[in-house]
């Protein structure tokens, strides 16, 4: 039996940690990606803009957990208009100064349950590799409800890098020789079960049904970095919702 961090502590430990990562200058380290290289986070913006396809004439686009806004960077031009959010005061002054020059985009602080917009503010929607620090199963259903409220109706959303529970992030352990592999694996493990929040195919489906969205599931490109350990979903409103 797991042992996890009850819901009252997760929230405020990554909270803590986001904002320390925030304060690192190296791009991959405040990401949280210290041990990858960035060809592998251009490969997860490139997936995510190729999986959205915004409409610059028309699309308005919000990235939820934008981080330092590398995706936004990339979506701004492809879009009508980009919005990025983030719990993390440290990371949207980043993204606030990366995106100073972008006149059609924004970066707000929020929570990603609680998103001061208004209904219907957005035709594509992408939260990518934020789900695992949601503290519980009912504050991914409060993401997932805000999600539905603000898509428009004939809008489009991806949860990506969705962390598979019963499964570890083992992936990049294969470049490792065999001490650092060990004790990478041995800690994953730990941070995995214990710190993050991961969830099954089927308990997300059921939440977007909650939620009033109807969900696809993906299994991720090869190319991606955790791609046997996470999957994405796929989210449009549900037509009689
Ligand atoms: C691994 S980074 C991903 C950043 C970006 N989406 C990317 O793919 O490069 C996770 C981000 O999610 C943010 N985050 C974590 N929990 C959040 C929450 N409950 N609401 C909003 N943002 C959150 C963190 O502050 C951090 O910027």
């Amino acid at each position: 039996m797991p042992i996890h961090l009850p819901a009252a502590l997760k929230r405020p430990f990554w909270r803590i940690l986001w904002e320390v990562r925030g304060q690192r200058k190296d791009l991959m380290a405040s990401g949280g990606l210290a041990l990858l290289e960035v060809s592998y986070l251009d490969r997860a913006v490139a997936h995510v803009v190729d999986t959205l396809r915004p409409d610059p004439a028309r699309d308005t686009v919000l990235d939820i957990g934008c981080g330092v806004g590398y995706a936004m960077r990339s979506l701004a031009p492809r879009s009508r208009h980009v919005s990025g959010c983030d719990a993390s005061s440290a990371l949207v002054a980043r993204a606030r100064e990366a995106m100073q020059d972008v006149p059609n985009a924004e970066v707000f602080q929020a929570e990603a349950a609680r998103i001061p917009k208004p209904d219907g503010s957005y035709s594509r929607i992408v939260c990518y590799g934020v789900a695992h620090y949601f503290p519980s199963r009912a504050y991914l259903l409060d993401v997932l409800r805000e999600v539905r409220r603000l898509l428009t109706a004939d809008g489009l959303a991806m949860i990506g890098d969705v962390s598979e529970r019963g499964k570890y992030d083992f992936d990049i352990a294969d470049q490792m020789g065999p001490v650092r592999r060990a004790v990478y694996k041995a800690s994953t493990v730990v941070i995995d079960t214990v710190l993050q929040t991961r969830f099954s195919r089927a308990e997300f489906a059921e939440l977007a049904t909650a939620a009033g969205l109807d969900a696809e599931i993906r299994d991720q490109p090869a190319d991606l970095a955790f791609h046997q350990s996470r999957f994405d979903v796929i989210l449009r409103p549900h037509r009689d919702a």
